[in-house]
This record gives structure tokens, C-alpha cells and sequence, in this order.
């Protein structure tokens, strides 16, 4: 097969969460260190990446509906390329190309860093698929983070921190598309975070499927070697090496030494984390959380469901009571924290009795948000093989209504308690719907649009005055710049 023109622009479309954007910003970083330039659209791209999630079902219709119309966009103009990656494309490998025979390259979760090389073996050798079944541990391209990165944003960054989940709810299909846990070393994130805040990052977000789990895998592999100090220190921290020489070691970097560590990172101003799993969020994670200033006051932990018997069936490790419990100790702990939550609606067998208690523990938990979802079956986990305690789907939307109402009844008082308090911003730039908005983020990590007489630069933290409040924003008044945005201008390459 003949070389096709060399393409000159991409385009990449992201579906799913944030571990999967930020593996878009990776699959960007390596098409432009390829020679590429960005575009916006996909009509103007001569290479499309579509980077998919499969957490829930409209994620297949998504995709593939995206496909669609990309075939007649291929039959227009040949060169085009295509590229499906993420959680979808590990799934239903071949699948893809057997629904769309017109996608040049398929890859998976745990090479995502081929990308621009498989692009260069279709370009020569015609389509190709590549899924790996596990990512290789100690592989540095393992982790999007460690390669080069095109950030969405100037001065906010992810940083993956874990990658993969042992845990089995018997909803997810996580762990069969990510593997198992693996954590990145200790002394590379933090020489990452230090590049970054080089570079003018002020934020940092820590991800991972399962946080406070971090790094127990790095204290099995300190365990097995004997490891020299100085790789003792890249593995799990210098602290850690040093009660390793003096046999005092606590045998684990806990994330609560991650989270301090970071936060201590000359230049990072917040550091937040995504997600913590309640049954194993450590008191050491919330006294971190409350001690180093620049850990914001935000916590997202997913409840999935109040009622004790549908968090069994579940596989979640908790009750509806501990979870409480850990809340009350968290807000005891912590000065003003927001505390917002996953929820699903409908796992099989959900009685109107095991709704109540969610709807018990919404009231309890007092959330300042929440995503909701409606229970979708993912063939090959545990919950979708339990075909007859299905519930009626009209029963599910009724639910699921009644859910949306009293999470939002929450948002708005928790909301409203806050007008008048005077509350730091980031500012993210001019408001979607009125350029005359300026839109900021606060450490709880709420939007409050407010007026500015001279526009603000993306990335500047300024102080507002808290005037209004609705379930998904707050509304202000800007009182003064704090800190300037540190980061240099990105000179735009490319229209869009
Ligand atoms: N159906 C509905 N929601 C799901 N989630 C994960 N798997 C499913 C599923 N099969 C939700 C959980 C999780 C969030 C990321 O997505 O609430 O915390
Ligand atoms: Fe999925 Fe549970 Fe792992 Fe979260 S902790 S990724 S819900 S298996």
C-alpha cells in the first residue's frame, strides 16, 4: 500500500471523564510533537481522534453514531484518518472496525502513547487494531501524564496519579478496560508537579479510580527488592527511603503524604484529588486535607447508593451509616468543605424501600452537587448477568426524577448559605452564554459568574463578594486581583 499525503492538522473528540480527557490532552501532546496542529472542527481535520468511555451505555450509541457520520466525511476525502481510542475501543476491539470499516487506527487504554506511531503503520501498512491486555508496570509510558502534554488549560493540570482499579462493584466495568491498580512513583510525581508549576500551573488535580489506595502497590515492590535508597526515593518519596536506611519505615507512602507533598510544591496554589472510595478514605487523608492550605475544600466521595442492601450487592465495602459517619468527620475536620457525590438510580433489585434510604442519605449528606445516573447494564460485570431483578425502567425515571429534585433542593441551600461570604476565585475566562461575564472558580470548586470592568486572564485568582445563588452557580461581585495569572501566553498556531 502506498504512503498517503502527510496529514498536517487533527482534531480530537472526548467522551467520558476526566482521566479520559486527560488522556486526550496526551493523545494531542504526542500528534503535535508529530508535526500536527490542532483544529477545532473535524471537517477540518486530516486526522480525527475519537477517545471513548464505556462507564455507561450511551457512550456505545455516542461513538458509533459519531462514526457514522464520519464515513461520508471519508468518502468525501480518502486521506482522512481515523483513530477511535480509550475504554470503548479496549472493549470492543475488532468490533469497531467490524461496525466501521472505515477507522484507521483502534487503541486502548493501556497504549496510549502509540498513538502517532500506529497512525504511521496504518499510513504505510493499511488499518490497524492494537489493544493490549495490561499495561507493563514501571513502563514510564504508562501513565499519560509522563509524556508530552497538550494542556486544555494554562495554568490547571491533571496529574494521573494511579491508573487502573482493584476493586469490583459490581456495576463497573473499570477494572476489565483499565486492569488492575497501579501507582505512579512517588518521587516522579512530585518532580512533574514541580515542572508544572515551572510552567506557571497553579492547580493540580490528582487522578485516579481509587486515590487513598495509592501506592499500596509501590510498598509491595519496595517489600520484594531491596531496593538501593536512591530508587527507594524516585519509588515512594525521600522521606520514606530515609526511615527505610533507619527501620522505622511506616512500609507505605499513604496518599495523605502525596497530597501534603504536592501542596508544598513551591507555586500550587490548589491541589484537588478525584475520587477517593468511601471505605477507604484514611483520617490521615482528611487531616492532610485540613492541614496543607492549598488542598482545597472540596470532597467527592460516590455513595452509589443509601440503602445497605444495594451497597452489598454492590460490592462497595460500606454502609450507609459509615459512610455518614466518615462525612461527619470530614466536615468536623474541615473548614467549609464541599462535599459533592455519585449516585446510580435503578442497580438491579432496588426496592422503593432501598430508594428511600438514598433519598435519607442525600438529606443526611447535605450535597452541594451531585451526578446521578440511571443504572445501565455493562455486558460482562457482575450486575448485568442479573437480567431478572432488572427494574422497570418507568419506575427508574420516576426515581430518578424524585433524586434530581432533592439533590438540587440541597445545592440551593448549601448555595444560598454562602451569599455575602467574600470567596477566592480562579478566573476560567468570559462566560459561555455573555462575554460580559466573567466566569470563576472557587476552592469548593463552584462557578460564580460575576462582571469585571477590564477583562481578567484566564488562570488570575481574584476575591468576589458572594450576591446570588442557584443550584449550579453562584453570582458576585468582584472585589480585587489577588494573584495575577503566572503563566506565559500561548502564541494560537492555528485558527478556532
Ligand atoms: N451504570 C450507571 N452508572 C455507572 N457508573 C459506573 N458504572 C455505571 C453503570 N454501569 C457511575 C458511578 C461512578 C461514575 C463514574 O459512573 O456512579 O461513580
Ligand atoms: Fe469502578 Fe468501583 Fe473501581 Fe470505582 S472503585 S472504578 S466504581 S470498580
Amino acid at each position: 500500500m502506498s504512503e498517503r499525503p502527510t496529514p498536517k492538522t487533527y482534531a480530537v473528540r472526548t467522551f467520558g471523564c476526566q482521566m479520559n480527557e486527560h488522556d486526550s490532552e496526551r493523545i494531542a501532546g504526542l500528534l503535535e510533537a508529530d508535526g500536527l496542529e490542532r483544529v477545532a472542527t473535524a471537517e477540518d481535520a486530516d486526522v480525527i481522534v475519537l477517545n471513548t468511555c464505556c462507564i455507561r451505555e450511551n457512550a456505545d450509541n455516542k461513538l458509533y453514531g459519531t462514526l457514522g457520520h464520519l464515513k461520508s466525511l471519508k468518502e468525501q476525502r480518502p486521506d482522512l484518518e481515523i483513530v477511535v481510542g480509550g475504554c470503548l475501543a479496549q472493549k470492543d476491539r475488532e468490533l469497531i472496525r467490524e461496525r466501521a470499516p472505515h477507522v484507521d487506527v483502534v487503541l486502548g487504554t493501556h497504549n496510549v502513547h502509540r498513538a502517532a506511531e500506529l497512525l504511521h503503520e496504518a499510513r504505510a501498512h493499511g488499518p490497524i487494531v492494537e489493544i493490549l491486555t495490561e499495561t507493563v508496570a514501571g513502563d514510564e509510558t504508562a501513565f499519560p501524564s509522563a509524556l508530552p502534554t497538550r494542556r486544555e488549560l494554562d495554568w490547571a493540570a491533571w496529574v494521573t496519579i494511579q491508573i487502573g482499579c482493584d476493586n469490583s462493584c459490581a456495576f463497573c466495568i473499570v477494572p476489565a478496560v483499565r486492569g488492575p491498580e497501579i501507582s505512579r512513583p512517588f518521587g516522579e510525581l512530585i518532580d512533574e508537579v514541580e515542572r508544572l508549576a515551572a510552567d506557571g500551573v497553579t492547580e493540580v488535580t490528582l487522578l485516579g479510580q481509587n486515590v487513598n489506595s495509592y501506592g499500596r502497590d509501590l510498598a509491595a515492590a519496595l517489600r520484594a527488592g531491596e531496593l538501593p535508597a536512591d530508587q527507594a526515593a524516585v519509588l515512594a518519596g525521600a522521606r520514606w527511603a530515609d526511615d527505610l536506611t533507619t527501620g522505622t519505615a511506616r512500609r507505605r507512602p499513604l496518599f495523605a503524604d502525596l497530597l501534603r507533598a504536592v501542596a508544598a510544591v513551591d507555586g500550587i496554589h490548589r491541589v484537588r484529588f478525584t475520587s477517593p472510595h468511601p471505605k477507604d478514605l484514611l483520617p490521615e487523608t482528611i487531616e492532610a486535607m485540613a492541614q496543607a492550605e492549598a488542598v482545597c475544600a472540596h470532597l467527592h466521595l460516590p455513595l452509589q447508593s443509601g440503602s445497605d442492601a444495594v451497597l452489598a450487592a454492590m460490592h462497595r465495602g460500606y454502609t450507609a451509616e459509615r459512610y455518614l459517619e466518615r462525612l461527619v468527620a470530614a466536615r468536623a475536620a474541615i473548614d467549609d468543605l464541599a462535599v459533592t457525590t455519585d449516585i446510580i438510580v435503578g442497580f438491579p433489585g432496588e426496592t422503593d424501600e432501598d430508594f428511600a434510604r438514598t433519598l435519607d442519605v442525600v438529606a443526611a449528606a447535605e450535597y452541594d452537587s451531585a451526578y446521578t445516573f440511571i443504572y445501565s447494564p455493562r455486558p460482562g460485570t457482575e450486575a448485568a448477568e442479573l437480567t431478572d431483578r432488572f427494574v422497570d425502567p418507568a419506575v427508574v425515571g420516576e426515581r430518578y426524577e424524585r433524586l434530581r429534585v432533592a439533590v438540587e433542593r440541597s445545592a440551593l441551600a448549601r448555595h444560598r448559605a454562602r451569599i455575602g461570604r467574600v470567596e477566592e476565585v480562579v478566573v476560567e475566562g468570559p462566560s459561555k452564554r455573555d462575554p460580559d461575564i466573567t466566569t470563576g472558580r472557587t476552592a469548593q470548586n463552584k462557578l460564580v459568574h460575576f462582571r469585571a470592568s477590564t477583562p481578567l486572564r484566564a488562570g488570575t485568582y481574584a476575591t468576589v463578594e458572594v450576591t446570588d445563588a442557584r443550584a449550579h452557580h453562584l453570582q458576585g461581585e468582584l472585589r480585587e486581583v489577588t494573584r495575577p495569572a503566572r503563566h506565559r501566553t500561548r502564541i494560537a498556531v492555528v485558527a478556532g
